[in-house]
């Protein structure tokens, strides 16, 4: 496939938003060049399988889970920390395999998502206007003006933390540490840890009698790959396109231009313009494409976009990840379900339900379980109705024991936010406020 006119400097003759004023071309010349020889983070075979995948999300025959971090950090890189994510999504998955009675394909928001769109391009601090954060591969988050310039410099960091938080996560899914047992027993920890879990003792029972059934068959559970290893795929938005274009390689298989950056990229709420360049770059790459779809798109932007970005309306290609606030979704979703359908575009259906139903609480972004539950339904509600599939949850999350997100598990207050809010830039769930909605999305898919 090559789009008419695409090649992989089309997006610069287009208004790109979102961009930081980087203040020196020329370094930010050599690093493009730098990076781009640099070796792919992955490569193309794993996209396709991706999209293929996610082709069975579109056709109604598994469920999509992407979670991670708002804005991954150059500081808070550890093994620990990539580990610890990885275990939630782990444990959200076979929640949620249970609840939808298909397999569950996991992206990680992880190994590249470090560029953030802002809603201005200042903020103040203690009393001074300063430039705003703009995620770790751009600027630094402190608060002084010298860190807050953009420094083309983080572009080469961005690629060597994400080669090995990707590494860090291909041995884990591939070396054991994934293996359902394991999960289902750090499920079982959680259900048995308090009187809020044990809501879910039945869900969990039967997911356990499921494993009992399977091993009495003579199912060695240990040794059946299947069951050990996961497929696990990174994603990130594609915000910064001299690094998206710099690790934008021709597959040598079928001349087929992929992103390898990540196995998926996503085009965000603020940047999806039709004819901008974030719609032109995307447009041009084979990866399986997101598109973030808020409160205000109407049915004819939609399927101008779709039509852009999914031509061959191939399943799989494009996912529209619907972030439009509890209060919207019941209006908005409808007609884009009527109008996507009738277009013939076979894709996937995603929620986010984080970022419509972001508030200020003390000065803190924070979000309410409750919002974010009853987004969910609305979703699930909306598909119900107009007989298309819901096909997954977009959710931002941590392993760590963060108060960012009021109610949920353990039912965190606006006066305990400030005891361990360590985001850079959104709020995101902890571990046991993201187990906690994967059971409640479970039951929701049960329903
Ligand atoms: C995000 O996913 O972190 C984000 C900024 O989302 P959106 O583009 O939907 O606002
Ligand atoms: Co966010």
């Amino acid at each position: 496939m090559t789009v008419a006119g695409w090649n992989l400097q089309s997006w610069q003759h287009c208004p790109a938003a979102q961009q930081p004023a980087w203040p020196d071309d020329a370094h930010l010349g050599r690093v493009v060049k730098e990076l781009a020889a640099m070796p792919p983070l992955v490569f193309a075979g794993e996209a396709r399988r991706l999209t293929q995948q996610l082709g069975e999300v579109a056709h109604g025959r598994a469920f999509l889970l992407q979670a991670g971090d708002c804005a991954e950090s150059f500081a808070e890189f550890s093994a620990d920390s990539i580990r610890d994510k990885l275990k939630v999504i782990l444990q959200m998955a076979v929640v949620l395999t249970y609840g939808a009675g298909v397999p569950v394909v996991k992206i990680g928001r992880m190994a590249g998502q470090y560029a953030k769109p802002r809603s201005s391009v200042t903020e103040q601090v203690g009393g001074v206007e300063l430039d705003v954060f703009r995620g770790h591969m751009v600027n630094s988050d402190a608060p002084d003006a010298e860190a807050r310039r953009p420094d083309p410099a983080r572009l080469v960091t961005a690629y060597q933390q994400s080669a090995a938080t990707l590494n860090l996560i291909r041995a884990f899914t591939m070396g054991g540490f994934a293996d359902l047992s394991h999960v289902h027993a750090w499920n079982q920890q959680f259900v048995a840890s308090s009187d809020a879990g044990r809501r879910y003792e039945q869900i969990a029972g039967e997911i356990d009698r499921a494993l009992r059934f399977m091993a009495a068959c003579g199912i060695d559970l240990a040794a059946e790959a299947t069951l050990h290893q996961v497929a696990f795929s990174t994603s990130h938005e594609a915000l910064i396109l001299e690094y998206e274009e710099a690790l934008t390689r021709q597959d040598s298989l079928t001349g087929d231009w992929y992103d390898c950056s990540a196995h998926m990229l996503w085009i965000g709420e603020r940047t999806r313009q039709l004819d901008g360049a974030h719609v032109e770059f995307l447009s041009g790459v084979r990866n399986p494409i997101g598109l973030k779809v808020g409160p205000s798109m109407t049915p004819d932007e939609l399927l101008a976009l779709c039509e852009r970005l999914d031509p061959e309306r191939a399943p799989g290609r494009l996912t529209l990840i619907s972030r439009m606030g509890v209060k919207r979704v019941g209006d908005v979703l409808p007609p884009l379900l009527e109008a996507v359908r009738c277009a013939g575009h076979v894709v996937v259906w995603a929620c986010d339900p984080m970022h419509g139903n972001t508030f200020l609480s003390n000065g803190r972004k924070t979000r309410r379980f409750d919002d974010i539950l009853g987004e969910l339904r609305g979703f699930f509600g909306a598909h119900r109705q107009a007989g298309t599939w819901p096909g997954g949850v977009h959710v931002e999350l941590t392993g760590d024991d963060v108060t960012e997100c009021l109610g949920g598990f353990g039912d965190i207050a606006e006066d305990q936010l400030h005891l361990r809010y360590t985001t850079t830039c959104d709020p995101r769930l902890n571990a046991r406020q993201a187990i906690d909605l994967a059971f409640r999305v479970a039951e929701l898919l049960r329903a």
